[in-house]
């Protein structure tokens, strides 16, 4: 696995992304994960999310949990995750945050549902067999894992495109995106994040990082070997951890 955390301490990868996280998220894939939470989650006791980031589903975990635990390694994205939170006091009676990471946290109770959103690309092959393994310990009989459709399906070239941000004030965000494969099941993303004032270019900064590719067919192989069955569902992938 690539410490992410780590590597952001070093001032890479996510050091350079969080501050234009909330702002270059396409809203519509956004909005199909919320949507896929609020049909999938609602009324449950306990969840866990791993990798919240900057907390933007946190938010919609703890309107439909009692408890929710946000697993977090990185330290930038916990300051961006528990500022959040500490300003909305319904959150903060909630949300649990935990800077383990995903493979050796240990949570106090089982919960109902484990949320991965935009996260199991950090992990190879034989550690994804340890992550699926760690959480459906973690999970109740029956309870749920969500994951997003990985994206790319192969280990292939993605061609460059800039995907528009939000705006603040007088500025406007972007990133030009790309990924090259660095390797078998492995993919670079090379992500630009621009900064504009009108038609200024005010700054461009390059995170890269390396994710693991897996396909619909190989999550599907790896979580049965785990013990988890598919459950139908819009927008995500969504399994439950059998009963036996
Ligand atoms: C692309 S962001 C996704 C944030 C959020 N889930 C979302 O979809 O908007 C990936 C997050 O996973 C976290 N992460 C990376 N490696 C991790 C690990 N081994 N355990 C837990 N979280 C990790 C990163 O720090 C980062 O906040």
């Amino acid at each position: 696995m690539t410490d992410e955390a780590a590597r952001a301490d070093r001032g890479l990868g996510y050091a350079v992304n969080a501050p234009y996280y909330d702002l270059i998220f396409p809203a519509e894939a956004r909005d199909a994960l919320a949507g896929a939470l609020r049909t999938l989650v609602p009324d449950a006791r306990a969840v866990a999310e791993i990798g919240p980031g900057t907390g933007w589903f946190t938010e919609i975990l703890a309107e439909l949990a009692d408890e929710v635990f946000a697993v977090e390694p990185a330290r930038i994205m916990r300051a961006a995750l528990t500022t959040c939170l500490a300003r909305v006091p319904h959150l903060a009676d909630r949300v649990t945050v935990l800077p383990e990471d995903a493979l050796t946290v240990r949570l106090p109770v089982q919960v109902d549902a484990v949320v991965m959103f935009n996260l199991v690309m950090h992990f190879s092959p034989s550690e994804r067999q340890a992550l699926w393994e760690h959480w459906a310990r973690a999970l109740v009989p029956g309870g749920l894992l969500l994951v997003e459709h990985q994206y790319p399906q192969r280990a292939e070239p993605v061609p460059a495109a800039t995907v528009p941000g939000r705006a603040l004030g007088r500025r406007r965000y972007d990133v030009v995106t790309r990924a090259d494969v660095a390797g078998d099941d492995l993919v670079r993303w090379v992500n630009t994040y621009r900064t504009w004032d009108g038609d200024d270019l005010v700054s461009a900064e390059t995170a890269e990082f390396d994710c693991h590719v897996v396909s619909a067919e190989r999550l599907a192989s790896e979580l049965a070997d785990a013990g988890f069955e598919p459950r139908p569902a819009e927008g995500v992938h969504a399994w439950r951890r059998k009963e036996h």
